[in-house]
């Protein structure tokens, strides 16, 4: 029965292009891992001529917003080939000049073409070389409105003194101000030389190697996708939370972030206790100002995040636990194209959880687990069935499209259904054992599958029989047997909420005096919506959640507000709008507000004030939200 089980999922798998011959015959071996697939949001060629190393000497132009300089790019032919281009991806850059070198010296001009304009993919950049080609130096500058870049004024910033760059390369953002392979399949070592105005700071995704007269070194001597350089420039000063942390942030803030992120040494602890050491050096984390369009980015050694996870209380430090986790899943073991984006999802969720629970207690973790379930029971009665499954196909599609609960939450269900099934001490010695196989490689899902299939599900295929892969992998919707988490807790304040929502407490009886972000967010998100104006009265008066210091509840609450046209609370929903840019809390409250005629303008009016303050991805996705009249 076990057997033949097994059999049905290889069978399965390969119907679903999910285990390809060469993995099969390579099984357990990760010779071809970075081999055999192909990234449809790239045009280079790796297989061909592949870029090692990346050197960059770039200059940051505050006034003109320029990004520019040179590229160095260390090439590689591959496969015993000679005459093929190096081709790179390339957004809105302008190219000056190309010229190669056999030695790192002596570079001569080479023939170089810059292809037609993809809305999603960019321009291809083609570059004719030399058989000996060694080095490719390409002298370029990126566009004011680069995608990946963000250039803010003081006046966006939390101390309002300095302006403000930082990038933000994931998924396919790296091509908008670096000339590159930009495949998360392609890894690459670099080192740079940023130069930028003397008061300012300039930090990387590397070693910072140190800094005269505003010339400021980095080196990441690990091999890394490409969307994971990173880079940032402000008036930003550094706090230590131990040895190996600590925190960047403006000024103002740098003391309040400092101490919610005081726990990082013991997250980093939790999480090599589970997996094996940290493999990166520092772990640091940079406080961005409130445009940042996402919750945090894994940035190897300095993960960026958004200054709304600073509750005052250490609840919104999951966010820093699921950064962290990518250290192992998705910069270590790395996705090989965007449809395999689960892999680092997923497990980064699966461990965000596992490290949560070893730091904060299970029921942390176990609230945290059920909030983020009720997000993806809402994705998945919503959304298309196509984008419910963990191997998306993406052909054709911003890969940004990918984005959804459903790589993270699904994905990390189907981990939790491994790890119950088979046991935690199984599981986590299996996950270690798979971050040390593929250390910095990038791999499929079918690579993954195949390691699995081979190393756990074949030492006990009666287990293993209990686990529906292929529905778990390539079918929409969750299966029958996904888990399901339970919290205590939240149940009691479900009921709480349940009885306050049908009259029969008063708020001021609610007993929320010692509740956490979780469980407000639960009791705002089951009561019933929307709610009649004087139960909207009645808890503003009681909690003066429109005054709320915590950016989540603040979200949560406003989103209420607009359901319920709750006028009092306008003023702060058009502060919140023009200053926060993370896109998780400002397109559900923009999508809200375009439910009504009222709401639709007052929409409009914000986000005409609001838009230029928003990171250039941010105003593309509530560009589509907010439509003219
Ligand atoms: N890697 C993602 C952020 C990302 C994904 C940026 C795809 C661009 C494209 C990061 O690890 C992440 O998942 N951030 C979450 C927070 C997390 C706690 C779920 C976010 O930004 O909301
Ligand atoms: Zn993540």
């Amino acid at each position: 029965m076990a057997n033949i089980n097994r059999r049905e999922a290889i069978a399965a798998l390969s119907a679903a292009g999910l285990l390809g011959s060469c993995n099969r015959k390579q099984a357990g071996s990760h010779q071809m891992s970075n081999q055999g697939f192909h990234d449809v949001h790239s045009f280079s060629r790796p297989d061909k001529v592949r870029v090692r190393h990346v050197a960059l000497d770039l200059t940051a132009s505050f006034g003109d917003r320029k990004l520019s300089g040179t590229a160095d790019l260390s090439i590689e032919r591959r496969n015993g080939d000679t005459g093929s281009p190096l081709i790179l991806d390339t957004r809105d850059l302008t190219i000056h000049h190309a010229e190669s070198s056999s030695d790192g010296s002596g570079f001569q001009p080479v023939k170089w073409a810059l292809g037609s304009r993809d809305a999603i993919l960019g321009s291809a950049l083609t570059i004719h070389l030399p058989e000996n080609a060694k080095v490719v130096r390409i002298v370029y500058e990126a566009s004011p409105r680069a995608s990946g870049l963000q250039w803010l004024e003081p006046s966006q910033t939390a101390d309002k003194k300095q302006p403000y760059l930082y990038s933000q390369n994931e998924s396919i953002h790296a091509r908008s101000w670096i000339p590159i392979q930009d495949s998360p399949g392609v890894r690459v070592t670099y080192n740079a030389h940023i130069h930028s105005p003397e008061s300012l700071t300039a930090l990387m995704s590397a070693d910072h190697k140190g800094s005269e007269q505003g010339v400021h070194r980095f080196s990441m001597e690990l091999p890394i996708p490409p969307y994971l350089i990173a880079l940032a420039i402000g008036g930003i000063r550094f706090s230590p939370t131990g040895p190996r942390t600590g925190v960047y942030a403006e000024p103002s803030i740098l003391k309040k972030a400092a101490w919610e992120f005081s726990d990082m040494e013991k997250l980093v602890e939790a999480v090599e206790k589970l997996y094996g050491p940290y493999r990166w050096g520092r772990y640091d984390l940079l406080i961005l100002p409130p445009s940042f369009p996402f919750g945090g980015m894994e940035n190897p050694r300095l993960t960026f995040a958004t200054p709304t996870v600073i509750a005052g209380d250490k609840s919104l430090v999951g966010l820093v636990s699921h950064e962290l986790a990518h250290s192992w899943s998705g910069n270590l073991v790395t996705n090989a194209t965007w449809s395999d984006f689960w892999l680092n999802e997923g497990f980064a969720t699966y461990i965000e959880g596992r490290i949560q629970e070893a730091v904060y207690g299970r029921e942390q973790a176990l609230m945290e687990q059920v909030l983020a379930r009720r997000q993806l029971d809402h994705d998945l009665e919503t959304f298309d069935k196509r984008d419910q499954i963990l191997h998306i196909d993406l052909e054709g599609r911003d890969p940004d499209d990918g984005t959804t609960d459903v790589p993270y939450v699904k994905g990390a269900l189907f981990l939790r259904q491994i790890e119950q099934t088979f046991g935690r001490d199984r599981f986590d010695a299996y996950l270690k054992r798979y971050f040390d196989h593929f250390a910095f490689q990038s791999i499929t899902t079918s690579t993954m599958l195949d390691y699995m299939l081979h190393q756990l599900f074949d030492k006990q295929p009666d287990l293993a029989a209990r686990i529906p892969v292929h529905e778990w992998v390539s079918e929409p919707g969750l299966p029958a047997s996904a888990p399901r988490t339970v919290s205590d807790r939240l149940e009691a304040v479900e009921r709480a909420a349940r009885d306050w929502a049908a009259g029969k407490t008063k708020a001021s009886a609610l007993p929320s005096k010692n509740w956490s972000t979780q469980e407000w967010l639960e009791f705002l998100q089951v009561l019933p919506s929307p709610l009649a104006t004087p139960q909207m009265k009645e808890l503003d008066g009681q909690f003066h959640l429109t005054r709320s210091g915590n950016d989540e509840i603040l979200d949560q609450w406003l989103k209420m507000t607009v359901a319920a046209n709750y006028r009092p609370a306008y003023p702060q929903l058009k502060s919140f709008l023009m200053t926060v840019g993370r896109m998780k809390m400002i397109k559900p409250l923009y999508a809200e507000l375009m439910k009504t005629p009222e709401g639709a303008q007052f929409a409009r009016d914000v986000f005409a004030k609001a838009r230029p303050g928003y990171h250039p991805i941010a105003q593309t996705a509530v560009d589509k939200i907010v439509k003219p009249a």
